[in-house]
């Protein structure tokens, strides 16, 4: 029996596979490279001293994806496989929706032909949107998604609850990611954005000297700083979540929501100098306007996962910049490095 991880060469699907495989999981592996390249499944063999099968295919391929159900006995699917990036999503909504919502949608059909019904799935905290205080907790409402890319999160989380309530044998964990960042210990695998999007990503790629600064967006928030506060989360520490829903999912049926968060707010200039002290490296920054559709705080309440999967974060912010700036300074230019 395999775990079928879609989108599994990217930043935390490399992760998770490192985690599945040292906890004794057999693994198949799907990516269409859109976002990634197969370098970091040959470095997942290398960390983890395991041999496992991946593919080229995209969540939009029926055919092609029913081929792999057939030749693999998949038992469930983490399914990561997605367009991330908030800001290509108001230029190219079409593309997200149909990646993100028709390629699940394809998955799921193919999923149920071949009698798998068990799903872990990546969503975000994006879901909570603006009308929600922090922390935010799981029984709370979705809000009011301010991007397409948030809103293909939110309506995957409904349709995989429709799916649910119209077949009760599935078993559905939605993950609602916070912040993740930082790379594995062996600086192997990492987070490689031809451009960066995410601040920890920018400021890494600050200090490795490919950009001259930060941009920090906006220091009127109402926040001690006045800078953005979120929830920075360790990769390692979310692949290792991973693992406990899919323990947690195989046994059952019904869907469960668990945010994967530390509990903790960072703000920006909070997570310049947590890295600037754990790597002795500056990282210069100017002020500039805030960036739309943010909100000034973001962090989760993690009891839940704790209470439940019996999992909890464990790396610290020092840790998260040590290991961001361990891959970061051994991959100036990612897998092409
Ligand atoms: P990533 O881009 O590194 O990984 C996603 C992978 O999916 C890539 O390897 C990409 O090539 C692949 N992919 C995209 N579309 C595909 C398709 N149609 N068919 C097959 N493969 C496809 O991103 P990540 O940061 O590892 O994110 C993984 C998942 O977690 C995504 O669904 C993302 O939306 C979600 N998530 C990420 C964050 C974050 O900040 N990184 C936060 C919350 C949720
Ligand atoms: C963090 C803070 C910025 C870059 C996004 C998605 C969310 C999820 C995680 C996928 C904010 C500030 C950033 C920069 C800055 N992704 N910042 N200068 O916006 O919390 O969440 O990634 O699911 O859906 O929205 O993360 O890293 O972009 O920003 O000042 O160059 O850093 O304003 O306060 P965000 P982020």
């Amino acid at each position: 029996m395999s775990i079928l991880i879609t989108g599994g060469a990217g930043y935390i699907g490399s992760h998770t596979c490192v985690e599945l495989l040292s906890a004794g999981y057999d693994i198949v592996v799907i990516d269409n490279y859109s976002n990634s390249c197969n370098e970091s499944l040959e470095r997942v063999k290398k960390i983890s001293g395991k041999e496992f099968s991946y593919y080229e295919c995209d969540i939009r391929n029926k055919e092609g994806l029913d081929k792999i159900f057939k030749e693999h006995n998949i038992e469930a699917v983490i399914h990561f496989a997605g367009l991330k990036a908030v800001g290509e999503s108001c230029q190219k909504p079409l593309e997200y929706y149909d990646n993100n919502i028709g390629g699940t949608i394809a998955l799921v059909e193919v999923m149920r032909n071949n009698g798998c019904k068990k799903m872990v799935f990546s969503s975000s905290a994006t879901v909570y949107g603006e009308e929600n205080q922090v922390p935010f907790i799981e029984t709370m409402k979705t809000g009011t998604t301010t991007n397409p890319y948030g809103t293909t999160k939110l309506y995957i989380e409904n349709i995989l609850k429709d799916i649910y309530a119209a077949d009760n044998e599935w078993s559905i964990v939605l993950l609602r990611y916070f912040n993740p960042v930082g790379a594995h210990i062996s600086g192997l695998i990492g987070e490689a954005p031809s451009f960066p999007n995410n601040l920890m990503p920018y400021i890494s790629q600050v200090a490795v000297g490919k950009r001259e600064f930060l941009s920090v967006f906006g220091n009127n928030y109402p926040t001690p700083d006045g800078t953005g506060v979120r929830d920075y989360i360790h990769v390692v520490d979310l692949a290792l979540g991973h693992v406990k829903a899919i323990d947690f999912a195989l046994p059952r049926t019904g869907v469960e929501i668990f945010n994967l968060g530390t509990g903790n707010g960072t703000s920006v200039l909070g997570l310049v100098k947590a890295f600037e002290e754990a790597t002795g490296v500056p990282v210069p920054y100017k002020i500039v306007e805030p960036r739309a559709g943010d909100v000034a705080y973001s962090y989760a309440n993690a009891q839940k996962a704790l209470d439940i999967l019996g999992w909890k974060a464990e790396r610290d912010v020092t840790k998260m910049c040590e290991d961001t700036w361990r891959w970061q300074k051994n991959n100036p230019n990612g897998y092409n490095s």
